[in-house]
């Protein structure tokens, strides 16, 4: 019953020229199956109620060639067709000339995504910015287990693979925000390994990556400016990077430009003061099992750090 939720993402409403093909795909198999289905029960029902009457001979000759093409040339037939249907569209979807004006690299992590366009020097966590109605390939790695990129609405699900790049290339029609989840399962927070493809009209996507390819801003007010000092000083520096700040680690999403983000944790809550402190001080009771430690800051020192992440536009 879950997918008759109508907001949920659904194959059946694509919003881009990948995910339309595989929808097509879809339609054809499912009115295939539905005739196929009507001609066995019909038959079978027609069976059943004659039954045989007593002392009817049976003729066995057409009986067999109505087995052999029935049973087994139309099947063949049907499902040659269907192959060959498969092929024209899986080669449709694999794209092997012409690169995309942007790549994007995407690197799966429990349970998270990290984000980077290479050209630009760009580099966020669990959303995908790209331009509406222009197509972007996407570079698929992972970090440790192997995980699975899917956006129903846009594009086919492709697995990332220890030890490989995949390519996927994502396009949308139309501006918009379309929900991505992970779809292999890695583990305890597989669920919670969401993000959001936000396709942007092409003049925004470019001022937005402009501004993500930035360093974070110089903090303007005191409460900011002693945040940055916390960040920098504490173990949040360990594993994160803001970029141009001493806060350079890695094992962590890069919040350079945190603050624009709709979510904190892949999905798992809002990107709003509240939730952003109570992330900070105990990731573990939102989404038990990720990487990052409890941070038991005096109060203080939390709110000069919110502060200070507020800015990071
Ligand atoms: Cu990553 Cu499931």
């Amino acid at each position: 019953m879950a997918a008759c939720d109508s907001s949920a993402p659904s194959t059946l409403s694509p919003a881009g020229p990948a995910a339309r093909q595989i929808t097509g795909l879809w339609w054809l198999l499912f009115w295939i199956s539905a005739v196929v289905s009507v001609v066995v029960f019909v038959l079978l029902g027609r069976a059943v109620l004659r039954g045989r009457r007593a002392g009817e001979r049976v003729n066995t000759r057409s009986g067999n060639r109505f087995v052999l093409i029935m049973g087994v040339a139309l099947p063949v037939l049907v499902l040659a067709g269907v192959y060959v249907v498969g092929l024209r569209d899986m080669r449709a979807l694999q794209h092997d000339g012409e690169p995309a004006a942007y790549t994007v690299e995407v690197v799966g992590h429990k349970w998270w995504w990290e984000v980077r366009y290479p050209d630009d020097g760009a580099v966020t966590a669990n959303e995908i910015h790209i331009p509406a109605g222009e197509p972007v390939d996407l570079e698929l790695t992972t970090e440790d287990v192997n995980h699975s990129l899917w956006v129903p609405e846009l594009a086919p699900k492709v697995d990332l693979i220890a030890g490989r790049t995949n390519t996927l290339r994502l396009e949308a029609d139309e501006p918009g925000e379309y929900r991505g989840q992970c779809a292999e399962f890695c583990g305890l927070q597989h669920a919670n390994m969401a993000f959001i493809v936000v396709a942007h009209p092409p003049e925004e996507f470019r001022s937005w990556l402009a501004n993500e390819s930035e360093p974070a801003p110089e903090p303007d007010t005191q409460p900011a400016a002693e945040g940055l000092e916390v960040l920098e000083s504490s173990s949040c520096a360990t594993c994160h990077t803001v970029r141009g700040t001493e806060a350079g680690g890695t094992l962590g999403p890069d919040l350079t430009h945190l603050a624009g983000r709709r979510y904190l944790g892949a999905g798992a809550v809002p990107n709003n003061p509240g939730h952003l402190a109570g992330w900070i001080s105990d990731a573990q009771s939102i989404k038990p099992g990720n990487e990052m430690p409890p941070q038991p800051l005096p109060s203080e020192d939390l709110q000069a750090l919110l502060a200070y992440l507020e800015t990071l536009e």
